[in-house]
């Protein structure tokens, strides 16, 4: 089996491979001066191949299609999205849209696709291959246990993070709570007024991802204001686009946690395990 890093996830992939006791496979990246991608896989063995990439830009997506090709005389492709960029384009919200998400699933020719905590699990049935998505949850749920905060509570900030909150908070023995969100524009939100007792706890606030902030930033808002001591932010996904990392520290947040989907200053905890005992299964 060989191992081969996209651009987007060097580190996770290595830690992938260093979990299976094997080298990722050596690639080059380089752009043309006409801003097109050239990717080459240094390695010419015929091998089953795991191609781990992340797609958070339009260049990442790219970069996994090239590699795909490259792996086109493999017996097995295995590619692992742990981030897929577009998910949450997973229907047509308004006349004339597209499914994002299905468009691009659609692209992917391989044997396997293994997703992590994907926003919506139905993506996974566009794929033209067996999918799964990997669970997240239990890594978070020991994360925050080793955090060893006196009163923690941990809350989802919308329905759709419910079972995420749930299972981490299941693992360890925490309570969770939840919040109810409206979205009324790409990075304005509103969540509804809700008395939840918060008075001198840590409140974690756990969703699969964080892109703009605005959600985060108005559920620390309507925490602190309830009279929670300290308020720990954490997602799968570290999006934190534009000034979303400013937001939240003035929004008062403690720390934020997340994994390594993406590769940010934040990512605290790897899903590395995760990926590497999927591959051993295979
Ligand atoms: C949406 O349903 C997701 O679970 C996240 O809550 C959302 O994507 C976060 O976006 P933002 O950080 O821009 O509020």
């Amino acid at each position: 089996m060989k191992i081969i890093a996209g651009p987007a996830s060097q580190l996770l992939a290595s830690r992938v491979a260093q979990q299976l006791g094997i080298q990722p496979t050596i690639c080059e990246y380089k752009q043309f001066p006409d801003g097109e991608y050239y990717t080459r896989i240094l390695d010419d063995g015929i091998d089953d191949v795991t191609i781990i990439q992340s797609t958070p830009q339009d260049s990442d997506l790219i970069a996994l299609l090239q590699l795909i090709d490259a792996c086109e005389n493999a017996p097995k492709i295995n590619v692992v999205i742990p981030y897929m960029g577009y998910a949450r384009q997973d229907k047509v919200f308004k006349a004339g849209e597209p499914v994002s998400a299905r468009a691009i699933a659609r692209t992917i020719n391989a044997d396997r696709v293994f997703t992590v905590n994907i926003h919506e699990k139905t993506v996974l049935e566009h794929f033209n291959a067996d999918s799964f998505d990997l669970d997240a949850s239990h890594l978070f749920g020991n994360y925050i246990r080793s955090l060893n905060l006196k009163d923690p509570l941990i809350i989802s900030p919308d329905a759709g993070a419910l079972e995420l909150a749930k299972s981490a908070s299941s693992d360890v023995g925490i309570p969770y709570d939840y919040f109810e969100k409206t979205r009324h524009s790409g990075d304005s939100v509103t969540i509804k007024d809700k008395e939840i007792d918060v008075v001198g706890k840590e409140v974690i606030i756990l969703d699969d991802m964080i892109a703009t902030g605005g959600t985060m930033a108005e559920s620390i808002r309507m925490l602190k204001e309830q009279g929670a001591a300290e308020v720990y932010v954490a997602c799968v996904h570290p999006v934190l686009a534009r000034n979303a990392v400013v937001r939240l520290y003035n929004a008062g947040v403690t720390e934020i946690i997340s994994s390594d989907t993406l590769e940010k200053a934040q990512s605290k905890i790897t899903v590395a395990p995760l990926i590497a005992d999927a591959i051993k299964e295979l």
